[in-house]
């Protein structure tokens, strides 16, 4: 398949995209959400065994298009549970921009007012963005992770992974890449943690998924 067949594969109104407050669903997919519900709705005895298969085809096949193992992708209803649940799991400083999209910051603040371990480090940034430049001298010892968006999603700034990695450190490294996923080719294997989700990846509104790596960073 070339990129004119998949573009083929789309066809909402011009405008549809609304600052990519929900991605376009391609044609393929809604296929396959047709057949789907089709497929529940006669089921004969002992015809769901294919229900009961689409996990492990989802978790393969963002192994396939991230690199991460299969066994460390998780399903998720939407990108802010995702986020949700990484942030509960971390313990001390997280260094996050106040400008990130309400999902990461909220998640943050209420991980802090829950559970009373993660302390928000709210960093200054260069216009709301975050960069190894604007971020270095802000990492102070007690921050063990930092959270940022790879794209943001007023400007479509891209961050600088590989650059980010490099002043993180052991820290860990949560990306939101429910902007960029699918259209962005990044080094993902770069993060601990990333979730993404319907906005980019082609996948219906719904289908976000989260993976991180098994790397001894982990605060998770
Ligand atoms: C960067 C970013 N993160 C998270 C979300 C929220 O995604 P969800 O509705 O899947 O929780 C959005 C929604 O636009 C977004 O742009």
């Amino acid at each position: 398949m070339d990129i004119d067949d998949y573009a083929g594969g789309f066809d909402e109104e011009p405008g549809y995209l609304d600052f990519a407050g929900v991605g376009p669903i391609g044609r393929t997919v809604r296929g396959e959400l047709a057949g789907m519900t089709e497929s529940l709705a006669r089921a004969r005895f002992g015809g769901f065994g294919v229900f009961l298969e689409q996990g492990a085809r989802l978790r393969s096949a963002v192994a396939a298009l991230t690199g991460f193992p299969a066994d460390q992708v998780v399903f998720q209803p939407n990108t802010s549970t995702g986020l949700m649940h990484a942030m509960f799991g971390i313990t001390g400083g997280v260094a996050l921009s106040p400008a990130e999209f309400p999902s990461l910051s909220y998640a943050a603040d209420r991980a802090a007012r829950a559970l009373g371990v993660l302390v928000p480090a709210w960093v200054e940034t260069d216009h709301g963005r975050v960069t190894p430049g604007n971020l270095r001298d802000q990492l102070t010892p007690s921050i063990v992770a930092v959270a940022l968006s790879l794209v943001d999603f007023r400007t479509g700034f891209l961050a600088d992974l590989e650059g980010l990695r490099q002043v993180v450190g052991d820290r860990l490294l949560v990306i939101d890449a429910t902007q960029c996923f699918g259209v962005v080719d990044a080094p993902w294997q770069l993060a601990d943690v990333v979730v993404a989700g319907a906005r980019s990846g082609r996948a219906p509104v719904g289908a976000p998924a989260s993976w991180r790596s098994a790397s001894g960073r982990s605060s998770t």
